[in-house]
């Protein structure tokens, strides 16, 4: 296979702290190896419509490292095999276009930075002929194969940081404070931040909840002298026997919205206990801002692994997390599934000793 000289990099789905960091270290990397890196801006769309795609140069990474976002722009509305557009059926394939372009373009690469959804389109195009190295992106941890994707430590680090400050405000009043926190349908967010936090309840999508039991557990913490407690809540956690808390149903080539679960629990604690409880949505602040050290090395370190393999023509891969390697996994083996929180997870299991309660 003759070397590739051009390579096109992508950011698609919701933003996660880091993203430039990878579009800096594949800008970096792939110029120091003597290749061109074209950015392709909002997604496919910069593989879909004319004019939406730029040369990157080291020079236009440089000082994005700690910022948030994506200088590319992204969607979660992008699906060139089933893109929205305004005619009866409310979508078409454009994906013969985006091979197209790709080849018009001359990019011998694609390096495709995005979460569960991206990397199942990723996965399409690569059958199509299109070679693809893909990168896992998610602040929900919940990608298979890779212990961590960049962006969640940050957003744990976020909400860790709010369950503090809601502590001294649950403990003046003696209040129950309910945070519910981003994870739509695996809860790392709100165990990791849960525990970093010193929650006393936590719900997550993996164990459906008996909000009788989380209620019991901060009657029995008022009864010992604890007269306040901390609920944190996954978007994704649900009652048992009821449903998920929708804000918007799936339509037109986008998912369902999830959002409003906090609340919910809030009031229903509120008349289980007799307690005064209020509740905060943390919501897209977990996406925002500087990513952590620990996502900003993460994300170095699988930018510079996506073009070793591109320079190797190890194509339809993931670069993955393997503490403490990166590795590189087959798409294949990755899309279609989520990782979600395993119930023997030690960090569970210890939670639980420690007296946090699942609500299960
Ligand atoms: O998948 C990441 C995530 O932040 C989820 O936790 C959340 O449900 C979703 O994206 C929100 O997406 P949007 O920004 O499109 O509302």
């Amino acid at each position: 296979m003759p070397p590739i000289k051009r390579l096109g990099v992508l950011t698609g789905g919701g933003d996660a702290p880091g993203l430039n960091a990878v579009i800096r270290a594949v800008v970096k990397a792939s110029s120091n190896s003597g290749m061109e890196c074209v950015g392709l801006e909002d997604s496919f769309d910069g593989l879909i419509e004319p004019g939406r795609s730029h040369l990157l140069t080291p020079r236009d990474v440089t000082g994005i490292l700690r910022l948030g976002g994506t200088i590319l722009g992204t969607t979660n509305r992008g699906n060139p095999f089933a893109y929205p557009v305004t005619t009866s059926d409310g979508v078409r394939d454009y994906s013969d276009r985006v091979v197209e372009m790709f080849h018009q373009m001359r990019l011998g690469a694609l390096v495709v930075i995005g979460g569960d959804g991206t990397l199942a389109i990723a996965h399409q195009f690569h059958e199509r002929g299109i070679p693809i190295v893909g990168v896992p992106k998610t602040i929900d941890n919940d990608i298979v194969g890779t212990t961590n994707c960049f962006g969640f430590d940050t957003a744990v680090d976020f909400a860790t940081d709010a369950i503090d400050r809601l502590h001294s405000t649950a403990e003046a009043h003696k209040r129950i404070l309910v945070v519910e926190v981003m994870g739509r349908y695996a809860g790392w967010i709100a165990l990791y931040a849960g525990v970093a936090g010193g929650a006393d309840a936590i719900l997550i999508p993996e164990i459906p909840f008996d909000i009788e039991v989380v209620a019991e557990r901060l009657r029995e913490r008022d009864r010992w002298g604890a007269k306040f407690s901390i609920v944190v809540v996954a978007e994704g956690a649900c009652p048992k026997g009821g449903e998920r808390a929708l804000l918007e149903e799936a339509h037109a080539g986008r998912v369902e919205r999830l959002g409003g679960i906090g609340a919910q629990v809030c009031d229903a604690l509120a008349r289980a206990t007799d307690k005064e409880t209020r509740s905060v949505v943390l919501g897209h602040l977990q996406r925002g801002g500087a990513p952590t050290s620990f996502d900003r090395v993460l994300a170095t370190r699988f930018g510079g692994k996506a073009v070793e393999l591109v320079k190797r023509g190890e194509f339809g891969t993931m670069v993955a997390f393997r503490p403490p390697d990166i590795v590189a996994l087959q798409l294949a083996d990755v899309v279609g599934r989520t990782k979600i929180v395993p119930l023997d997870f030690d960090l569970l299991r210890t939670a639980k000793a420690l007296g946090v309660t699942f609500g299960d």
